[in-house]
Order: structure tokens, then sequence, then C-alpha cells
């Protein structure tokens, strides 16, 4: 097996591997500072910030030659034999002398500003830079420059072009630019070419310094005050990694997860900047018994108590399974209505689609299918109740009043039924309705419970590319909401907390689809269809 050594530590370099001398280092545990190089992004080498002593030693004799001057680790191939020194005195007197060049012209305004508590260029400074400060102190000047769908502080940028190379390679879209040469370099756009298309907001994620602002995340919070949670974005089947930021229970932030399996390092602006449906004021609240034309708040334990006895002297029940459900949910969900009905009819609700599936030059796709569990769910439903029927023939049934009682487990972020598919639910003699917002088979309904939003769920997703992955509760729901799973979980008479993963490993041992899903989900998720974790194992280096 080929080897490197870096610093002494000798790593192992697998069959056709292509390594860089910081991805290298990675996996040898030891860092080396960069701003320029990104995994996603082509090699430029330009920031030097990642300077390293690269030699050669010979496999018979042992012995070390080492190249007169420092190379850059991002733009060293590591092969049989490199070695690399990043902690000798040359290498560190380097780092110094990037960050005192760099910081000649960058302003001192960590105070206000937004990337302060995640910039590289403060942490660099700390770990590599020099205590003392040489040159003269000039007053910082605050020039902005509204680039399209995010805002350039100028001074700030220490021109590492990730954001140049991600509209080329990645959005293909082209919009960002350096003007002027040298000392005079700043980041722009044509006049008639702002920064604007579904990638853009990524490139505030790239920018390893506060020169590229989030416009709707600017001066909402200090980056130290929010605390993340692992979870999956629900608004296409794509089914992004993302990371949910969140402080007192109100997220303030959606940034990419990394998952080279799904979405690489990258988002859409759809999913990044759809969090304020959380927060939505037109949201429903708690548990609603409606009846002659009043809504009466009823305690959740009330509703608990109450339901079982009113749908089982119903008659008939269906149930349908909106595809924003987790599989924990909608399996919850299908056991308690069979347990209350063996015949009961399930089917899945409306699949929201828009246009076609959007494709882009660095391998991202915005799926045209807005939901995020369509195959989990009905794989679930298709095991409860194989040969289904389709919604479509499932809502004629309904609407010849084949039903007595019908729950509705929606969940919808976006109107979802009109007024005629609502009034052949309606002929049922039970309607419930647990939902997100307001709509017109809620408004016609018995019981109206609200649903939870993504970041207040915890359970699985399986995307369109048959991706099964784990998000966690980021913030809690309302305090009189009833998410679907706590909901069922204690309906079943189930005893302690809702458990999703004791759920998921009971669906992956009864549901075929599912079994690859009965060990330890891993932070990338599992493919449904074969076990393929070895070729998404998480890649050396980091961004
Ligand atoms: Fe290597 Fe910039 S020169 S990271």
């Amino acid at each position: 097996m080929p080897k490197a050594y870096i610093d002494g530590r000798e790593i192992e370099l697998r069959p056709g591997e292509r390594l860089n001398g910081i991805q290298a280092a990675a996996r040898a545990g030891i860092e080396i500072p960069h701003y320029c190089w990104h995994p996603g992004l082509s090699v430029v080498g330009s920031c030097r910030m990642c300077l390293v002593e690269v030699g050669t030693r010979d496999a018979e004799s042992g012995r070390i030659i080492m190249l007169p001057k420092l190379m850059p680790a991002c733009n060293t191939p590591i092969k049989d034999g490199t070695v690399l020194v990043t902690n000798s005195e040359k290498v560190a007197r380097a780092r110094a002398m990037v960050e005192e060049d760099l910081l000649l012209r960058h302003p001192i305004d960590c105070s206000i500003c937004d990337k302060a508590g995640e910039c590289r260029l403060q942490d660099y400074h700390f770990q590599y830079g020099q205590g003392e400060r040489r040159a003269e102190i000039r007053p910082f000047t605050s020039r902005k420059r509204d680039l399209g769908d995010v805002t350039l502080f100028i001074d700030r940028c220490v021109m590492c072009g990730r954001c140049v190379r991600f509209t080329r390679e990645v959005s293909g879209s082209s919009e960002l630019l350096v003007i002027r040469r040298g000392a005079q370099e700043e980041i722009d756009v044509l006049s008639d070419l702002p920064l604007h298309n579904p990638l853009s907001g990524n490139v505030v994620d790239l920018c390893p310094v506060g020169a590229l602002a989030d416009k709707d995340f600017l001066y909402k919070q200090r980056v130290w005050y929010l605390r993340r949670s692992p979870g999956v974005c629900t608004l296409c089947a794509t089914g992004c990694s993302i990371w949910v930021e969140q402080n007192q229970d109100r997220v303030y932030r959606i940034k990419p997860r990394e998952n080279p399996a799904v979405n690489q390092w990258w988002i859409c602006n759809a999913g990044r900047y759809g969090y304020p449906l959380v927060h939505d004021p037109r949201r429903l609240r708690g548990v609603t018994r409606r009846g002659g034309g009043s809504a009466v708040p009823l305690d959740g334990n009330v509703f608990s108590r109450e339901i079982p006895q009113q749908l089982r002297a119903a008659g008939k029940l269906a149930l349908v399974l909106s595809p924003f459900l987790t599989v924990e949910e909608a399996y919850l969900a299908c056991l308690w209505i069979r347990g209350l009905d063996a015949a009961a009819e399930i089917t899945v609700g409306p699949i929201p689609r828009e246009g076609d599936d959007q494709r882009f030059p660095g391998g991202f796709v915005i799926s045209a299918e807005k939901c995020p569990n369509r195959l989990g769910v009905e794989e679930i439903a298709a095991h409860f109740r194989p040969n289904g029927r389709s919604y479509a023939e499932w809502l004629e049934a309904a609407g010849r009043g084949e039903f007595g009682g019908i729950w509705v487990a929606g969940g919808y972020v976006r109107p979802w039924i009109d007024e005629a598919a609502a009034a052949r639910m309606r002929h049922a003699r039970l309607l419930v309705v647990q939902d997100l917002f307001p709509s017109p088979v809620s408004d016609g309904a018995d019981y109206v419970l609200a649903a939870a939003a993504f970041a207040e769920t915890e359970g699985s997703y399986v995307n369109a590319r048959h991706r099964l992955q784990t998000a966690r509760r980021a913030v809690r729901p309302p305090l009189d909401n009833r998410p679907a799973g706590p909901l069922f979980w204690e309906l079943l008479g189930r005893s302690g907390l809702y458990d999703p993963r004791r759920v998921l490993s009971e669906v992956a041992a009864e549901i075929t689809y599912f079994s690859a899903a009965s060990g330890e989900i891993p932070d990338v998720g599992i493919d449904l269809r074969v076990d393929r974790l070895a070729e998404v194992a998480p890649r050396p280096g980091t961004v």
C-alpha cells in the first residue's frame, strides 16, 4: 500500500485515490489552514495560507529529499513517499506573514461583523498570526456593495475567489467576477447581471471572512448564541442535509450539512430561506373541536381520550397520509388506524410538484417534487394497504360517502386542497384534520390539530434517490401543539417518551424496503436499495 508521511505520521493511500496535502494532513489528524481551497471547487492556490515543506522519501534507503521552497499544500498531489512538514519554524513564519499581510487591509470591525465567531481570519490570527501588529492601524472604511442576493463588505474581502469559482463551476451562472488587479482587486458583478440564482446563498457559506453577508441573517444574531441540530430539508425531494440553527426555540438560519451522497456542501435558496414557516403566525395552534359553527379549544388529553371512541362509532375509517410525514409518524398512524378498524383504507395525499427538476453544472439538483418523503410514506401505506387506491380514486369514494371517519395526517407547507376535494371529505360523519396551516378541509373538520413543522420534528425521510436520513428536533413546537409522532405513540398506549429510533427499528424489521435501517443511521443516511455506505464514506479534508 502506498504511504505518505505528514509530520512524521504515516498515512496509507488507497488505490486510485487522489489527495492533496490538505486532505492528506486531515487524514493524519493535522489541520493545514487555508482560505482559497475548497473540496467542491477547482484549486487556484492563491491565498498561500497552506504553505508547507514538501519532500520525497526513498522507499529503499529511507532517505528524504526536501524541496528548497515552501509549496501550497492544496496544490500538492500526494503520492507514494511524499513527505509534508507542517509544523516547522519556516512554515509558522510563512503563515504569520500571510496573516499579517491580509490584516493590513482588513478592517478590525469584528464587533459589528456578522462573521465574528466563525471567521477564519479571526481564528487563524489567534492560531497562526503574530501577537504584534507592525503596520500602522488605519481607520477602516465600511464600503458596502449590493451584489444582488447578498451584500459585499468590500474591505473585509481576502480575495480567495471561492465565490467567483462557485458561480462558474457549481451554479453555472457566472455573475461574480474580479475587477481591477493587485492590491486594488475587488469582487463585483456587472451592472445588469446581479448575483441572482437559486444557489446564490452558498457564496455566504463559502466566504471564509465576513465579506459576503446574508441579507436575511444580517445583524439578527451573534453566532455564538446559536445552537445547531442536524436536520433534513423538507421543501423538495432532494432532501438536503442541513443544520438548523436556533436560539431560544427560534430558528435564525439554515446551513448546508456536508453529505457527499445528497447535497455535497450546498443547499438551494428555497431550503435556506424557507424556515420562516416554522414561526408563521398563520399556523394552526393546539387542538380544537368544531361543530355548530364554533371552534372550542380542547385539552390534548381530553382529545386523546374521546377520539378513539368517536372514530370507532363512526364506521368505516380512512387515513390520508401526507408526504411531509416522517417514516415513523406514517407507520404509527397506520398502526393506530388499523387497530381501530382492520379494514381502514389508507391513501397517500397529493404530491406537490413544480415544473421539472433543476440541474446545475456542479451536479446539484433541485427536485420538482416539493415534499420530503413520498417514497417513505408510499412504502408504509403499501405495507398496510397493498393495492390501495390512488388519492384521486380514494377521493371519489369519499365523495360517495364510503367512509364514516376520515383522519387527515397533513403537514403540508403550502395550500394543497381545494374546496371541491374538501367537500368530498366532509361526507364522512367524523373528519379529523392535522395540518400546519388552515385549509378548506380544516375549515370543515370536526377536530383540528396543529401539526409540527420540520424543525420541531424528529424522524426519518426517504429522498427521491431512496436515501433515508434522520433529522433531529431543533426547536420545541408551540406548547399546545400535538406533533404526529408523540400523538400516535400516546394513542397506541405506548409508555415513556416518543422514541423515533425504536419505531424505525420496528419499521425495518417489518417492512423489507426499510431493512437497511435496522442499525445505527450514519450522518450521511443510508441507501435503502443497496448498502452503498462504502461509496459515500466522508471525504478527507475540511472546508
Ligand atoms: Fe492553498 Fe489557498 S493557496 S489554500
